[in-house]
């Protein structure tokens, strides 16, 4: 990492987020990828962004985020490896006028280009940016205990999202718009993509049954705590679901926490009148 790359807040960042999402075994070889919408008075504080390194075809429309610009892992690249080498493994890239490219500003040092998934991630962004117009990440990845749970437990956002609440005491509190869960489709396609971001008008996260899940949020931190509670909770499950439950967190005591709290929660999967 050069001394001046390793200055810039929202790259050092992006990389103390993948090392800790690769520490947590969540990203395994290249699996994952993070993009982080960064203010554009922000970007120009330390890039020239009259540059176009590159211009790299969408192959969808994101014409609603027209010259917004997003920090950006790159396809095939190692969450491991980010840290040590950021102009490798990151791009920050511009979307472009006609809406249906990016423009490179740094990165992807070896000719490579943004996450296979951008279409899930973007148009994410999309849905997102206009239920709440802070969001600026979406991160997607194979945490070890959610993508198990999704092996063994029913396949529906109700009873998914009611599991895991009953989990961890806070988990009601921290993500009380609860999982939405998609079945099995193919990934890095336009089709998961608009699934995904559909979902996210409901809940920011959507799990990937039999493959991982996507989270958004404000901040890198903030959807990183947010996956952690969910895996956190899927991981309370797997290490109890084959044993006899004697104890659990009833709706009744479900609902004293969102009134203490204050959050606002999927009313209908609780059943407390
Ligand atoms: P990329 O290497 O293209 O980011 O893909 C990783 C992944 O997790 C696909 O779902
Ligand atoms: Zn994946």
């Amino acid at each position: 990492m050069t001394e001046e790359i390793s200055k810039i807040g929202f790259i050092k960042e992006l990389c103390a987020t993948a090392d800790n999402m690769y520490r947590l075994g969540w990203d395994e070889r290249n699996g994952g990828n993070i993009s982080y919408l960064i203010p554009e008075a922000e970007v120009k504080q330390h890039f020239d962004c009259s540059k176009v390194l590159r211009t790299i075809p969408l192959g969808f429309d994101a014409k609603e985020l027209v010259g917004k610009y997003f920090l950006v892992t790159g396809t095939g690249k190692y969450f491991k490896n980010v840290k040590e080498d950021p102009e490798n493994n990151l791009g920050l890239i511009r979307i472009a006028k006609d809406g249906v490219s990016a423009e490179l500003i740094w990165g992807y040092s070896d000719g490579g280009k943004f996450t296979s998934e951008l279409p899930a991630h973007l148009m994410s962004h999309i849905t997102r940016l206009k239920v709440d117009p802070e969001n600026r990440v979406v991160m997607h990845t194979h945490p070890t205990n959610l993508l198990a749970m999704t092996y063994v437990h029913e396949l529906n956002t109700k009873t998914f999202t009611h599991t895991l609440w009953e989990m961890c005491t806070e988990c009601i509190v921290v993500f009380p718009d609860g999982v939405e869960v998609l079945p099995w489709m193919l990934c890095g396609t336009n089709e998961i993509g608009e699934a995904t971001a559909e979902k996210m008008n409901l809940s920011r996260v959507v799990v990937w049954s039999l493959h991982g899940v996507y989270g958004a949020g404000k901040s890198l931190d903030e959807t990183f705590g947010l996956i952690e509670t969910v895996e956190k909770a899927a991981q309370i499950y797997m290490l109890t679901a084959h044993l006899p439950r004697i104890n659990t967190i009833k709706d009744e005591e479900m609902l004293q926490l969102v009134k203490r709290f204050g959050v606002q929660y999927r009313k209908d999967f609780l059943n407390v009148k």
